[in-house]
């Protein structure tokens, strides 16, 4: 049988990737971009940006953007396509949103069923107008203004996508805005800023809240940005090889932000033997080594407070516990319906399918590890949901049986995992 084995270099991160496209179209003068992940949905932010007056190329590796400031976003003259990623449609309506232009977004059948209003609602409350289909989803209409009015906003749902909409709008706007999160989300924005010299508070509640004040318009100089490697990529890896008998693996460059590598802490409380070395500081994230060899996992429970933190990582968490003994309880997962695919149901669906003990009882998933896979010949349903594909591809590393319906859809986020996974495998 095949083991995990040997030294990887994990390709940039989605988020950061996406942040460093549109602060640096925002800014003024040349950017260049190294280490950018060239997967779908960042070829969707390319794209919507190029839409709205941006120059963006790429030479000798690097990806070369020439930013027209805050307020530099031209009237696109067709419809800015999303596709598949909510962090585009999501971060680029709160953008554009203080220019005064029209847009008219859109994006493939997944996106079109996930909610806009959680972001067009707070951005209303600053004077910009929106027309969303059944006053919710894309298609959906922007009608920006140049006079955005700032106000004291509190995110309800914790979302980083929410947060940096509103702060991409905010560039924008005169006067002290101020953004309040009742918990701290991936904070990748926040990083970014600092990196590049937007001067902003961040003020840290006793109650766990987070309150960050922008004073704009801003005038932003251009930097150059490296991305650092994507921790939820290196998650599949690193559960491969606590699974597989002999792996031993090093995964380097991965971003070790607070807000993004909470589920390595569960994995090591399941048994897990994970190593973290840090190394350098890349364009104000942290990076460092990750080392992971083959474990014996137990199932854990998972508080629900978590969730904000392990909310992409749930579905290769679900893989662990599948190979972990005793039961692993993942509470308070409901905003899992609202991500590519209703993820508690094509978690708990293809984990059935494959013979493992998996129920979703009101919003927690509950599943008992089992040492038998099912020995029939079982089509895991991605429901074209990226991360589901990736991770029941690590599944079938232990069970030849286990076939994936559509492995195309892994390059939303990963287009080269299959050979990077390739490079890793060992007899
Ligand atoms: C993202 C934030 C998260 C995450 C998504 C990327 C981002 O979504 O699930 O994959 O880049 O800000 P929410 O902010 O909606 O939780």
């Amino acid at each position: 049988m095949y083991k995990l084995f040997g030294t990887l270099n994990i390709p940039g991160d989605k988020s950061v990737s996406h942040r460093a496209l549109i602060l640096s179209s925002m800014s003024i003068g040349k950017s260049e971009i190294t280490n950018l992940l060239e997967a779908d949905d960042i070829k969707a932010t390319i794209k919507i940006l190029k839409q709205l007056g941006i120059t963006i190329h790429k030479k000798l590796g690097k990806w070369i953007v020439y930013g027209n400031g805050t307020n530099g976003f031209l009237q696109p003259k067709k419809d800015l396509n999303a596709l598949n990623s909510g962090t585009t449609a999501r971060t680029m309506i709160g953008a554009v949103s203080s220019n005064p232009i029209k847009c008219r977004f859109t994006g493939d059948k997944s996106l079109s069923k996930r909610s806009m209003s959680r972001v067009t609602v707070y951005l209303e409350k600053l004077g910009a107008r929106f027309k969303l289909t059944k006053n919710d989803y894309l298609p959906l209409k922007t009608f920006g203004t140049s006079k955005l009015i700032p106000e004291e906003i509190t995110i309800k749902k914790p979302s980083a996508q929410i947060k940096t909409a509103l702060i991409f709008a905010g560039l924008n706007m005169g006067g002290k805005f101020s953004i309040r999160e009742k918990v701290l989300t991936r904070d990748h924005t926040e990083k970014l800023l600092k990196y590049l010299n937007v001067k902003h508070k961040i003020i840290k509640g006793k109650d766990g809240s987070n309150l960050i004040e922008l004073k704009g318009p801003y005038e932003i100089y251009s930097k150059n940005i490296r991305v650092a490697g994507d921790p939820s990529s290196a998650a599949f890896f690193i559960v491969g090889a606590l699974i597989i008998p002999g792996s031993k693996i090093t995964l380097k460059n991965v971003m070790l932000n607070p807000t993004r590598i909470e589920y390595l802490k569960i994995l090591k409380k399941m048994g897990g033997k994970i190593s973290v070395k840090k190394t350098n500081n890349v364009s104000g994230e942290q990076c460092g080594n990750i080392s992971v060899c083959y474990s014996k996992l137990r199932g854990i429970n998972i508080n629900k407070l978590l969730s904000p933190f392990l909310i992409d990582e749930y579905p290769i968490l679900s893989i662990a516990a599948s190979c972990a003994t005793g039961e692993t309880i993942m509470n308070g997962v409901s905003e899992l319906r609202h991500k590519e695919s209703d993820r508690i149901k094509s978690i708990v669906l293809n984990l059935k399918k494959v013979g493992v003990k998996a129920k979703n009882i009101g919003d927690n998933i509950h599943i008992t590890g089992s040492s038998s896979l099912n020995k029939k010949i079982c089509k895991i349903k991605t429901f074209g949901d990226h991360r589901i594909a990736c991770s029941f591809m690590i599944l079938a590393l232990l069970n030849k049986n286990i076939k994936i319906d559509n492995e195309k859809c892994i390059s939303v986020s990963y287009p080269k995992f299959k050979k990077d996974l390739k490079s890793l495998l060992k007899k």
